[in-house]
This record gives C-alpha cells, structure tokens and sequence, in this order.
C-alpha cells in the first residue's frame, strides 16, 4: 500500500543545496574528485575548548531533557552577547533556543502565520525561507531584487509588495546566497515602512560574525525605535563557530512569541539537545580569537575568488559584504552548449559543470533567480583553486 503524502508536504521543493551535495558525494563514491562549492558549512573543525565543554557536559551527566526552550545559563549567554554587541536590551526568557537557526525560523513562522497570510521574500533568497512559509499554509510572496542594486530590497519594493494579507517581511544580512549586507541607513529607510504597513520583521542574523571591511554589520531592531516590538531575530552557533552539527540556534523576540514558540516547541521537539546547549555556552562565554581566525582564512580565499571571477570574460559578482558566497552571473553564457550539449539556463549550467568538470554549485533558480551559480568558499584554497580551473576549462568549452 502506498498512502497518499500530505498537499502541503508534497508541494514541497526539496533543498537544492543539499540536494547538490548529494550528487557531488554520489559521483564522489564512483571514484571521481570532485570539488564541492555546494554546502554552506564552514569547513573549520569546533574550535577545542567547544568540544571539551561537550565532553565535560556528558561526563557529568548533563544527558537528560532540559527546559524546551534551552537552559537559563545558556538564554543568559544569548542575551548577554546581543547586549553587549548591539546594545539591545534582552531578557533571557525572551530567547528561544532551538536545534539550529533553521528551526528557530520555523517556529517563528508557525507562531505569526495562518493560512492565506503572505510573507514578503526578497529574492534571491536562501533555499528554505519559501518552503518554510508553505509548511504553515501561508503564501511566500517573492519581490525579485537587481543586482545593480546588490539584490538589496528597496522601500519603494516593499511599499509595493505589501498587502492587506501582509504579516512578515524577512530579511537576511549579510544575505545567503549573495553575501551583499543592508547598511544601517538602508536598513532604517525599509524599517520606516515596516513601521507604517504595521509588519512583523523575521532578521536572520546568522552570519552577523562573518563581515569584510570596511562594511559593518547592523543589527535590524537597532535602526529605529520600537523595532524590538515587531522583530524576530535569528541567530545561532553554526556559522560563527563551525558547529554546524550541533543544531544550536535561536531566536530573540517579544515576550509573548518567545512563550507561544516555547510551548510549539515542548511539544515538537521537547527541547534542544543539552550537551550541545553546554557547548554553545563555552561558544559564546569563551575565547572568541577562533572568529578572528576564521574571518582572516575567510577573508584571503574571499579576495581570491573575486579575483578569479573578474579574470573570467562574461563573469559577474555583486560585492560580497559577508558571510562566504559568491553568487555568480552566468547569464552570457546560457544559451550555446558545451561540450557538444546545449544549456539554457542554471540549472543546466550547474549539471553539466559537476558532470563535465567535476565543480559542484548551486543553480540560482533555486534561490528564485535564473542566470546564477552561487558557490560557497567555505572549502580549502586548494579546492577553490581546482574548482576554478574547472570554470574556466568549461567555459572555453564548446
Ligand atoms: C541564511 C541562513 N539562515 C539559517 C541557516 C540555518 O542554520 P542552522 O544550521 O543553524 O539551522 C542557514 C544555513 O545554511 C542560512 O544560510
């Protein structure tokens, strides 16, 4: 017997980033060497003082179910992190720990969104915004950006994207798959009409570490007054200490979204894992040199990548202000074929790249813009280098 998948559930895309990766592990597994710019994970190991909190945590015997939004002393490390670099005024019982910042976006989209109510997606956008909205029955309304613009949303695009059925606008800086960031100015010009259509702002925050000068990050509630009151804020542990696997993320918000995504989450998830929360803990209370060291490695493979980009005729990039993406315009060269097949668009592009060069990427139409790759360095100078060659050896192709 084959039961029948629920509407919702089947409409839903599967992840193509990870899908991407899947193939690149599957030709992996026949013997090829594949160069992987597909996963957004920094490749870094945890830091050591990070996984030896976990060990001590388990030794313990700090093994058991703790509180289902996270423990005090962690929500306490969360609150005082945001205090202390943004000057926002949190309490810890309006932090919700989850497993990771992709649950923490769900949660806070379950708990606003009934329905037939829209959330406004500026695109390109990372993968699982959209299908997130969907899972609550609510509808992704997707405001395409220019990269003339950086792909940043403008107020006028937002004034005129938001109807009656508006709840939320979602904002991501530095931005999955682009890596452009909102200056401070830019970010106030888009609160004031946040403020004036009375929106609900989701700010992923999650890369707020990974920032190249001279760009400064801001963070969303600090650009106007009264901003706590509407602001969802997201963050977590997995980019900023290469702790991907650990799935520790959360939200910071009002009290009474903090309590309705508490209890949501008491009875998804019971709580996050809790020799985890002792390792985000140590994560935000102990040495933070490993971010600078990150960033610098970051940094050198960043300007190594636009470099590599300019050197290649009919390739563009927006300016990458943070986290570790390029996002690539490819669209000069859709439409002709390579290696004797014809590609038009790339999603194409990118198969033919993994098949013919061995480069794994992520097309943009995955990201809700056609005539795009994003690759991600966060992979080895080595890696890119050979990914590189493989671009350019594609491209002549013909
Ligand atoms: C913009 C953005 N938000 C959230 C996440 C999810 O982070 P986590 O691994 O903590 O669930 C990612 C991961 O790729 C991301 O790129």
């Amino acid at each position: 017997m084959s039961a029948p998948i629920s509407r919702i559930v089947e409409a839903l895309e599967p992840s193509a980033t990870i899908a991407m990766a899947g193939k690149a592990r599957e030709l992996k597994a026949t013997g090829r060497t594949v160069c992987d710019l597909s996963l957004g994970e920094p490749d870094f190991d945890t830091p050591a003082h990070i996984r030896k909190a976990a060990l001590e945590a388990m030794d313990s015997g700090f093994t058991h179910y703790t509180a289902a939004g996270g423990i005090v002393e962690l929500k306490t490390a969360v609150v005082g992190q945001y205090n202390a670099r943004h000057g926002l005024d949190y309490a810890p019982a309006q932090v919700v720990v989850s497993n990771g910042a992709k649950h923490a976006l769900h949660n806070a989209f379950t708990v606003l969104l009934n329905p037939g109510d829209e959330v406004i997606i500026p695109a390109p956008y990372w993968v699982s915004y959209a299908e997130l909205v969907k899972l609550t029955g609510a509808v992704p309304v997707i405001v395409q950006t220019e990269q003339a613009a950086d792909f940043k949303l403008t107020p006028d695009q937002l004034r005129e994207a938001t109807t009656d059925r508006t709840r939320i606008l979602l904002l991501c800086s530095p931005s999955n798959p682009t890596g452009s960031m909102y200056s401070p100015e830019e970010l106030g010009e888009l609160a004031d009409v946040v403020i004036e259509k009375d929106l609900v702002v989701v700010a992923d925050e999650i890369y707020e570490y990974l920032v190249y000068e001279p760009h400064q990050f801001a963070s969303f509630p600090t650009v106007r007054p009264g901003l706590m009151d509407r602001t969802i804020l997201i963050n977590g542990v997995s980019k900023t200490y290469a702790m991907t696997g650990w799935r520790i993320g959360w939200s910071l918000s009002p009290l009474y979204l903090a309590k309705a995504m508490g209890s949501l989450q008491s009875q998804q998830t019971s709580c996050p894992c809790s020799i985890s929360q002792k390792a985000a803990i140590a994560a935000l209370e102990g040495p933070q040199e490993c971010i600078g060291e990150m960033l610098a490695e970051f940094t050198r493979r960043r300007q190594f990548v636009i470099e590599r980009i300019a050197s290649i005729p009919g390739l563009s990039c927006p300016e990458m202000g943070g986290a570790f993406y390029a996002y690539i315009n490819i669209k000069e060269h859709l439409g002709r074929t390579y290696g004797g097949v014809q590609v038009d668009d790339s999603s194409a592009w990118c198969l033919e790249l993994l098949n013919q060069q061995n480069v794994a990427t992520v097309m943009g139409s995955a990201f809700g813009t056609d005539g795009y790759s994003r690759i991600s360095f966060a992979t080895s100078m080595e890696n890119l280098e050979a990914a590189f060659d493989g671009i350019e050896k594609f491209i002549a192709s013909e």
